[in-house]
């Protein structure tokens, strides 16, 4: 199998804080391949940002990480300063969770393009501006050439986040982590702008993680999906087989709170209860709190087993995580057919590991 441009392993993220460590990201494995539209999605303070942030190597000094993040096979944790410096936001690029904040009031939308070319390639400042207003056109700016020396408060929230996106794709990553890019933004302007980084993969081949708590979003352009819950990667398959053959309780609670169409935004269905305190997370299966069909042995985590599809699932309930570990009871997955990924995770109710 060729390498994956990113391969994420047993990856875990706690934040050492005055009170106890927050458990955001435990032990998730994933693979983005090159060109892909991976969503990312899960309820509010599911560790989706922080995994992100954990890529781009901008986690804050209180996180501790464990597992590693390769990226074209290379372990991102084993380079040094610059080379980290070269990669990200060259290679890897990320639109940030809050787009207001993402541009500086002070300076105008053009410079704040060039600057990120600048920064990163020897190029005059008169080809970095030239590029810059390409790239502005390119995302939709009208007039792109007369409104390089705008100010961010000239443009509306849709165009921001297009600038945002703009300098993101400067120097034409290879992954861009777009991190609830259209959450902020109305639904009209949302689904432009999903087109727009479609069109941006299709045109530059740009894999994108793209982090969303909203299923319809995914549904719109990604190509496969992984869902998180209270840090932990429950699911992952590609979107056809997600919509159409959910396995995970939490992902088919997420499906059932989708608006149906037409549907008043008042009688929206949400998932009873809430994400646990990562501080103090459940033992087990951390959806377990929240879930119809929990049994005794939800106490101890779930591994994620592989069905041979690729799609993936960690939950009891399920032949694949049964037939991981062993279990003779499975019957419509074979032990052999099972793979299962998260050392930390390959633990059931007798001790088996
Ligand atoms: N810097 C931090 N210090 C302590 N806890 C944090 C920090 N950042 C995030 N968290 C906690 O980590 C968990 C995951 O948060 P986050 O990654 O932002 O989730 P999501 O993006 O899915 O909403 C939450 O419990 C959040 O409160
Ligand atoms: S492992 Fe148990 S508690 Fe967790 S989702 Fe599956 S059935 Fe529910
Ligand atoms: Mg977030």
């Amino acid at each position: 199998m060729s390498t994956p441009l990113l391969d994420v392993q047993s990856f875990s993220v706690a934040f050492h804080t005055e009170d106890a460590p927050v458990s955001a990201v435990s032990d998730v494995t994933l693979s983005v391949g090159e060109g892909e539209i991976f969503g990312l999605v899960g309820e509010s303070g599911c560790g989706k940002t922080t995994l992100s942030l954990a890529i781009m190597g901008l986690l804050p000094p209180t996180a501790r990480t464990s597992g590693v993040v390769t990226f074209t096979g290379r372990d991102l944790a084993t380079l040094d300063d610059e080379e980290t410096r070269q990669l990200r936001g060259d290679r890897i690029s990320m639109i940030l969770q809050d787009p207001m904040t993402s541009l500086d009031p002070t300076f105008s939308i053009g410079s704040q393009v060039s600057e990120v070319i600048t920064s990163h390639r020897d190029v005059s400042a008169k080809a970095a501006r030239s590029r810059a207003v390409d790239l502005l056109r390119e995302v939709g700016i009208p007039d792109a050439a007369a409104r390089y020396d705008d100010p961010p408060h000239r443009f509306s929230g849709g165009m921001r986040q297009r600038v945002v996106i703009a300098a993101a794709l400067a120097n034409e990553p290879a992954l861009l982590l777009a991190d609830e890019p259209t959450t902020a933004l109305d639904v009209t302007i949302q689904a432009q702008i999903l087109t727009l980084l479609r069109d941006l993969r299709e045109g530059h081949g740009t894999a994108i993680v793209l982090v969303t708590h909203d299923l319809g979003v995914v549904a719109q352009i990604c190509d496969r999906v992984g869902v998180m819950y209270a840090g932990q990667l429950v699911e992952t398959a590609s979107v056809r087989e997600l919509f159409t053959a959910p396995r995970h309780p939490y992902t088919r609670a997420l499906l059932a709170a989708l608006p149906a169409s037409g549907q008043l935004p008042g009688s929206l269905r949400v998932i009873e209860g809430r994400v646990p305190d990562l501080s103090d997370p459940p033992p087990g299966c951390r959806f377990a709190p929240r879930c119809p069909h929990r049994m005794p042995e939800c106490e101890s985590v779930p591994p994620l087993a592989s069905y041979p599809s690729g799609h993936q699932i960690a939950c009891w309930l399920d032949p694949m995580t049964r037939a991981a570990v062993g279990d003779a009871t499975a019957s419509d997955a074979t032990a052999s057919d099972a793979t299962a990924s998260g050392p930390g995770r390959h633990v059931v109710p007798d001790g088996r590991s």
